[in-house]
């Protein structure tokens, strides 16, 4: 057993539609310890799994999922997009994601989209849902919006925030500290391998996405990463196999 998180982003996106159960599924049999995944709220407060603010690019809806009920995007195909054998997709909430990975040890890490829209009362929901399949010990919740994983941590202290960003922050494991949260969401060419060291001296782990080269993996790997975030959990699987870690 690796101590590295291997993270399936969006599910197994390479080769299922992501976001999907299909795809969550997927990446569980491919090897993944750990799931990503994309959570933004209806018109009527529901919690969907989809990355995109719109439907248009991987469902057979079209507009804003904000401007939806729940009901009407539990109608829609979240498969096809990707091929035809996935026409049964539907998007799936995040209770449905939370109660395939309850009874198993999958670290779970909830992505709020909430930097374009703020969704209010969002943070409420997802930590609820947390709390009521008590699984409160195997979720990070990450999001671009930093106030948001500020707000997160003061209603939930026992979840676990990691920082999504995209480029060179300083000190970034000083930053953790002033938000409160643990582990590094970086963008992956973001990180330099001296940077491990010094954050898990300061308690916090590196979790870089979206990592698919086989050779960036090596090279995180051996540069002491705690985890990747990965479209090819399969991939990442064996490499960690092979290197025993
Ligand atoms: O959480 C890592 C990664 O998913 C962040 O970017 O756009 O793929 O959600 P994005
Ligand atoms: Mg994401």
């Amino acid at each position: 057993m690796n101590n590295i998180i291997n993270f399936a982003h969006r599910g197994a996106s390479a080769v299922c539609p992501e976001n999907t159960m299909a795809a969550f599924r997927k990446g569980l049999e491919l090897g993944a310890t750990g799931i990503e995944t994309d959570v933004q709220m209806t018109k009527d407060g529901g919690l969907v799994l989809i990355h995109d603010e719109t439907l248009n690019r991987t469902t057979s809806g079209t507009g804003y999922v904000k401007d939806h009920t729940l009901a009407e995007l539990l109608e829609v195909d979240a498969g096809s997009w990707f091929g035809p054998e996935f026409k049964d997709e539907r998007l799936p909430l995040l209770e449905d994601l939370l109660d395939l990975l309850q009874g198993r040890d999958t670290i779970l890490n909830i992505e709020l989209k909430n930097g374009t829209f703020l969704y209010p009362g969002m943070e409420e929901k997802v930590i609820a849902a947390v709390r009521d399949f008590k699984m409160s010990d195997r979720v990070i919740f990450s999001s671009f919006n930093h106030y948001s994983l500020a707000y997160c941590q003061s209603l939930a202290p026992e979840i676990r925030t990691g920082i999504l960003y995209g480029e060179g922050l300083y000190r970034p494991w000083d930053y953790a500290a002033t938000l409160g949260a643990t582990a590094l969401h970086a963008y992956h060419f973001a990180v330099l391998p001296e940077f491990f060291e010094e954050a898990a001296k300061h308690g916090v782990a590196y979790h870089p996405w979206t990592v698919n080269d086989p050779e960036r993996m090596k090279y995180l790997i051996e540069a002491g990463v705690s985890g990747i975030i990965t479209d090819h959990p399969d991939l990442l699987a064996g490499l960690l196999a092979d290197k025993g870690v």
